[in-house]
């Protein structure tokens, strides 16, 4: 059972389009205010994920890794925004405390690749999902509940990915 408990849920994408479809059914229920954090190495397939989230979520946007600037920004026809950060080009947790993140997290859904290495300037309450390289096609990821909020939401994540509660 892929299950690990009530707080997480573990899951093994077998190919890059997998991943994408998991990251669409959890952006379908991200809404303003909710946090979710990206851990793994280069090719982990964090932003493979973040482009099913912002797909899942209604974007209008293709995703792309944030090279260019610090936070994507992706709009839903609705006006809504949601934000994607690479902590990755930020130094540290002090950059990252300069940006507002709980300013960003309340306008909008934020999901931030690399998240570790700013975890210190974090909301504590967060979804945080753990990426590993397994082989050249399979990535395992462990989706892991900080709060009642992301609590609920596994739950309906889990429901969605596996049909079962
Ligand atoms: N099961 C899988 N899930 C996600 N990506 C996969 C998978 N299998 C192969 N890949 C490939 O691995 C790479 C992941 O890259 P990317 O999503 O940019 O990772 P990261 O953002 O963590 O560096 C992509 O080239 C993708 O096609
Ligand atoms: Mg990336």
């Amino acid at each position: 059972m892929p299950v690990l408990d009530r707080q997480s849920l573990e899951f093994i994408s077998r190919s890059a389009e997998q991943t994408r479809r998991a990251g669409m059914r959890l952006g379908a229920l991200l809404q303003p205010g909710d946090l979710v954090c990206l851990v793994g190495d280069l090719g982990a397939g964090k932003t493979t994920l973040v482009q099913g989230i912002a797909s899942g979520w209604g974007s209008l946007d293709a995703a792309n890794s944030p090279t260019f600037v610090l936070v994507n920004v992706y709009r839903r026809p609705d006006g809504d925004r949601l934000y994607h950060l690479d902590g990755y080009r930020l130094n540290g947790a002090l950059e990252a405390e300069d940006l507002d993140m709980e300013a960003l997290v309340e306008s909008g859904p934020l999901v931030i690749e690399w998240a570790d290495r700013i975890e210190a300037a974090l909301p504590k309450e967060r979804l945080w999902v753990v990426l590993h390289w397994v082989d050249d096609s399979q990535r395992d990821m462990v989706f892991a509940a900080a709060g009642s909020r992301y609590q609920s939401l596994l739950v309906d994540l889990r429901k969605y990915i596996f049909g079962v509660r």
